[in-house]
């Protein structure tokens, strides 16, 4: 039985593209919902153009009130009968009680070499630190922000002269990469970590 996989955006949804073409043939996966909190992210039309259920629930309405948003996420989800959540861009976090219901069973793709710059600005922090190589990190969701069992990550040198957005462009067509790689063997079973570099 293919695994059936939700995948949530907050914007142009080039990770939930790359896993969404890959889950064909003998892939143990099948994409069965895309979901954003944000009405107008351009991954919805994407998912769209690809046969794949679209779903968006704003979050601005519900101000603080975090349980009250991740309510209706949840009621999406079942309703789509989801197996596997895969975080692909998505720009919300989750309370640690929604995390504990489906753990062991959503991944998070991270724009660092976690555990390396958790949170926000990851490559501009890569620079300011002086380091030789970023990349992407694929892991398990759990109650800490950017902090679960790490699945996979790739590198990337960082050249001279390199900025946040030279670096971005560098790391992204590897998330590109990674992502699907993991949920394949994720999918299946298996935890071992994939490693890739450029
Ligand atoms: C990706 O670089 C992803 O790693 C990052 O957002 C981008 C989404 O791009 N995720 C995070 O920063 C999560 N904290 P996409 O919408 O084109 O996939």
């Amino acid at each position: 039985m293919n695994k059936r996989i939700a995948i949530l955006i907050s914007g142009g949804g080039s990770n939930m593209v790359s896993l969404a073409e890959s889950m064909v043939g003998d892939h143990p996966a099948r994409p069965v919902l895309v979901l954003s909190n944000d009405t107008e992210a351009g991954g919805l039309a994407k998912a769209s153009a690809m046969g794949i259920a679209t779903a968006a629930i704003d979050h601005k309405p519900f101000g603080d009130d975090r349980a009250g948003f991740e309510a209706l996420l949840k009621t999406e989800l079942e309703n789509a009968d989801a197996d596997l959540i895969c975080l692909a861009g998505f720009m919300r976090i989750l309370t640690a009680e929604f995390i504990s219901r489906w753990e062991g069973r959503m991944l998070n793709i991270h724009p660092s070499l976690l555990p390396k710059y958790k949170g926000l600005n990851t490559h501009a922090r890569a620079l300011r630190a002086g380091d030789k190589m970023a990349g992407c990190s694929v892991h398990e969701v759990t109650a800490a922000l950017d902090d679960g069992p790490i699945l996979g990550q790739a590198q990337v040198p960082i050249l001279p002269g390199d900025t946040a957005d030279t670096l971005a462009a560098r790391v992204l067509p590897m998330e590109h990469r990674l992502y699907p790689a993991v949920l394949r063997r994720f999918a299946a079973g298996d935890r071992t970590p994939v490693y890739l570099k450029s």
